[in-house]
């Protein structure tokens, strides 16, 4: 036996029972699964032993197999997750009752072992799922085999393809758990355990099983339905139709067939780019959190009530944010009325929930119970933390931090949503620029997980990891980035943007664009992104940021007219799209008349513009702009680039992010074809600086984030 893995034997009962600990999730490492070989290899041989209890020390269950052996795998390296079917087998051809004991996250290979025990209790609260999926792959270690036979055809393709997982209670009434267990699961599951043990029952072996397994002619729709939600669904991505593929195998095919087909997608899954991005997504999500100067130990301010200057959309969205947190929220306008409408917004979003089922009226309305309305800012003097969302203009954004420096309490923490505006300069309106911060939240603030958490120049450490810790506590992926127009994300996304607006107007049309863009799997095209954000606001950032008055620079002529003749996107019904009643877009003649109007009159020569041009001109505007941020030192590693644009701009996961895919392309194919942009197209189109030397050099983003966290103080 491993030091991961220790077996007890209660005497009373007698249950052995074996428990994993392996910090912090349970990963079913090879230590683990030769500890829990050894330990059934005891407790069959133990004569006293009548049932054996397997559970997790610490917050759970085995969470899946380490993901870091997964990664080595997917990149050529290493043998790969342990290979567990002769465990799995053993465990099911014990001779003595074995219990799952279930808590916390149960899941991939967690459950795939729970599964091969003979009975499964858990406690109330644990959720357990098959998510593999999200990592690109499907379950390797016979889940599909054994969760179809558990649970029905249907509902593991629901649970495969969407990889979300299922509470306790869902478990028990789908057959995937025989008993939930109150109070102290090791209590519970011994006295199960006791039950079945003593009953002289043949205890189940779930790989017998054919009961819901259906016939071809039932499970004929089933399939095809579940394919088609994994196109709809799973849009591009390979896993979860081949999850599917997998699930039929379990109801067509004898079960070591059925294992041996799912073994083969799982190897075909596992080698292919898809997974790579996304594994690569999943560990650069949780590095974010990891800033080199700010230690792990770094004193946080504790925050309870938060104050919010404006309750405009962002306001509205950051206070529902905070109140589903369990914060206390003082939401400040400046007058009646418009507090009152912010109010009104947050109150139709909770009634939204409560419609589809989401939230208890009960609960929505101890949340907006949290919610104090302000006008004028004397709340501000309670709260721990001020977030200013008040119109994206400078010297407004100057007068109200001014206020705010002597209205907030001594160490309240100042921040500001601004989406591009200079921290250091709202930061020298008070006297203590290093309590003010940028947390910048995207629309809608109450859905979208990303928070670009900007330093300025004084910022202090206490007050980025007090910004992070609270990022955190609304379910949210906090981004440290430096101080700069536009930040990261914003930043990126201009010249991409812009460059959509200049293929439109050389003879693309914005559909065109967009579609390109969605089928490569932006979750949305940019004329409907920009649509959605206001024409107006774009218009506004374009002064305020002085963009295009560089001399020679080209500059896009339709955009500002749009804005002029009203056309500000969905608010007014008509931008870039013309918008039906239930805000579906449709192309407008007008527009394109308008279009090849403005660019005869500019001079451009209009020309059939092909779909790789759109996607190459776009995506690598995108990347270049990225690579400049990254030297210009506003982003720490290209991986927080790319969990901004995963988890704020609608980036595809299983692309990994601008950068990674980058990668994945190659740079050097990149650099060529920036650099006869550079040659045809325009200055805006100089290689940035990174991409040309890594490009020379046969190197990659991921290779220079390597070596720059290898050199980073630990
Ligand atoms: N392998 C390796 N490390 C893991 C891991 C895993 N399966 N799951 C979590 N971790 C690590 C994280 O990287 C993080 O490390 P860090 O502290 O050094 O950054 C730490 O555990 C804590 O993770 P979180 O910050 O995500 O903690 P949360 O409490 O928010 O969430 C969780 C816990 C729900 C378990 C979440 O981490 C999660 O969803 N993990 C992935 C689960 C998963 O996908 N399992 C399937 C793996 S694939 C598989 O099993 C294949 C099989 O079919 C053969
Ligand atoms: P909005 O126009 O919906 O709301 C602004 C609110 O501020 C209004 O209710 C207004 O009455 C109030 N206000 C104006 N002056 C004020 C003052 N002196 N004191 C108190 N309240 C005042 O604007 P929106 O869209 O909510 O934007 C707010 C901020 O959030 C801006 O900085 C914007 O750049 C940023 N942001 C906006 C995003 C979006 O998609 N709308 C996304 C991310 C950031």
């Amino acid at each position: 036996m491993s030091g991961q893995v220790t077996l007890t034997t209660d005497a009373n009962a007698p249950v052995a029972v074996i428990v994993i600990d392996n910090p912090p999730v349970n990963a079913l490492g090879p230590e683990v699964v030769d500890g829990l070989s050894s330990a059934f290899d005891r407790a069959e041989r133990d004569a006293a032993v009548r049932a054996i209890v397997v559970m997790g020390a610490g917050r759970t269950f085995i969470a899946g197999a380490d993901i870091k052996e997964l990664e080595q795998a997917a990149w050529g390296g290493g043998s790969g997750p342990p290979d567990i079917h002769d465990l799995l087998a053993r465990i099911e051809d014990c001779p003595k009752p074995v219990i799952m004991a279930l808590h916390g996250t149960p899941l991939g290979g967690g459950l795939e072992l729970a599964m091969a025990g003979h009975y499964r209790v858990a406690l109330k609260d644990t959720r357990m799922g098959q998510p593999e999926v999200n990592l690109g792959i499907i379950p390797g270690a016979e889940g599909t085999q054994r969760l179809t036979r558990l649970v029905g055809v249907e509902k593991a393709i629901d649970m495969c393809v969407s990889g979300k997982p299922i509470g306790a209670p869902e478990a028990l009434a789908a057959g995937l758990v025989d008993r939930l267990i109150n109070g102290d699961l090791r209590e519970g599951a011994i006295v199960f355990a006791r039950d079945v043990a003593t009953g002289g029952i043949a205890h189940p072996k779930t790989r017998d099983r054919r009961d819901r397994l259906g016939t071809p002619e039932s499970n004929a729709p089933i399939f095809a339905a579940g394919r088609d939600l994994a196109r709809r669904t799973r849009r591009n991505m390979l896993a979860p139709l081949k999850v599917v593929d997998a699930i039929e195998a379990a109801a067509t095919l004898p079960f070591p067939e059925g294992v041996r087909r799912e073994k083969e997608i799982f190897f075909e899954c596992l080698r292919s780019d898809q997974c790579k991005a996304l594994v690569h997504a999943f560990f650069a999500e949780r590095a974010v959190s990891k800033v080199p100067d700010v230690p792990k130990n770094t004193a946080t301010t504790p925050v309870e009530t938060v104050a919010i200057i404006g309750a405009g959309t962002m306001g509205g969205g950051i206070a529902t944010a905070c109140a589903n947190a369990g914060l206390q929220v003082v939401l400040a306008d400046v007058g009646r009325e418009a507090v009152e409408r912010g109010m009104a917004g947050i109150r139709r979003s909770y009634e939204s929930s409560i419609k589809r089922g989401r939230l208890s009226k009960d609960e929505a309305d101890r949340r907006i119970g949290l919610i104090r309305e302000q006008v004028g800012y004397e709340g501000v003097a309670s709260a721990d933390l001020v977030i200013e969302a008040v119109f994206e203009n400078l010297a407004l954004k100057k007068e109200v931090f001014a206020s705010l420096d002597t209205l907030a309490k001594p160490g309240c923490i100042l921040a500001t949503n601004t989406s591009t505006l200079d921290i250091d300069e709202i930061a020298s309106m008070t006297k203590r620029p290093e309590s003010v911060i940028g947390m910048h939240f995207f629309s809608p603030a109450h859905v979208m997980r990303l928070v670009e958490i900007v330093r300025g120049r004084a910022t202090g450490v206490n007050v980025l990891a007090t910004a992070l810790a609270l990022a955190k506590r609304l379910n949210k992926v906090g981004v440290a980035v430096r101080n700069g127009p536009g930040f990261v994300g914003n930043r990126m996304m201009f010249p991409y943007m812009y460059e959509a607006q200049f293929l439109v107007e050389d003879g693309a049309t914005p559909e065109q664009v967009d579609r390109v863009l969605t089928e490569w799997g932006m979750a949305m095209g940019i004329f409907a992104v920009d649509d959605m954000g206001g024409l107006d606001v774009a218009w506004r950032v374009r002064q305020e940021l002085h963009q295009f008055e560089e001399p020679g620079a080209r500059k896009p002529v339709v955009a500002d007219i749009l804005v002029e003749m009203g056309r500000l996107g969905q608010k007014t019904g008509r931008g870039w799209y013309t918008y039906t009643e239930d805000r579906k877009p449709l192309p407008d003649p007008e527009v394109v008349a308008l279009i090849e109007r403005t660019a005869a009159a500019a001079g451009i020569a209009r020309r059939p513009v092909g779909d790789e041009e759109i996607r190459e001109r776009a995506i690598y505007a995108l990347i270049n702009e990225g690579a400049r941020v990254l030297e210009d030192g506003i982003a720490l590693r290209a991986a927080d680039i790319d969990v901004i644009y995963l988890t704020g701009y609608g980036f595809p996961a299983y692309r990994g992010g601008p950068m990674f895919c980058a990668d994945q392309i190659g740079l050097a194919k990149i650099l060529d074809r920036v650099t006869a942009f550079h040659r045809d197209l325009g200055q805006r189109w100089a290689p940035a600086p990174l991409l040309a030397r890594l490009a020379k050099e046969g190197s990659t983003f991921r290779e220079y984030d390597a070596a720059r966290d290898a050199s980073a103080p630990a």
